[in-house]
């Protein structure tokens, strides 16, 4: 496993789409293993492959619970119930924070990385994280549809 190099703020392949992936083989099955490393690395609750340069549509998150990293690949959102105003901030937008409106629940549909189509049902933190790293895969960030002039920058403190 290897950590990966972030892309950051500014750079023009954050704005691209990814594409979905034909086949779960070893390169990407290394790039999954790369991603949650990369992702721990930084202390994120998840990352898109577009943030590591890769256009595929694969997606890491972890809350950092018993369930353990969850990997969600060719995603899509087949409902959205209600909606929660949260704070959310990015790996590729270092100490900026800022408060945007999700869906409350989100139920989505994906591939895991053993090939197996999926079903997830996800409210609070992990359907804001779901639509948060799905926005990815369409080159949104969440600057893009943040509630305006609700964007802080906070310095990271010196460990
Ligand atoms: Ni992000």
């Amino acid at each position: 496993m290897a950590i990966r190099n972030l892309r950051l703020e500014g750079d023009e392949i954050l704005k691209k789409k990814s594409r979905e992936v034909e086949k779960i083989d070893e390169k990407i099955q290394i790039l999954i293993d790369d991603m949650i490393e990369t992702m721990h690395q930084y202390n994120g609750v998840g990352l898109a492959a577009v943030q590591v340069g890769i256009l595929k549509k694969v997606i890491v998150i972890d809350l950092y619970d018993d369930h353990g990293p969850i990997v969600l690949i060719n995603p899509i959102i087949l409902k959205t119930k209600g909606e929660q105003e949260v704070d959310e901030g990015c790996l590729s937008f270092p100490n900026q924070f800022a408060k945007v409106i999700r869906p409350a629940e989100v139920i989505a549909e994906y591939t895991d990385r053993e090939g197996k189509r999926m079903k997830i049902k996800a409210k609070e933190l992990l359907a804001q994280a779901i639509c948060h790293e799905m926005d990815h895969l369409n080159g949104e960030v969440f600057v893009d549809k943040m509630i305006p002039g609700t964007l802080e920058y906070i310095e990271s403190e010196k460990k």
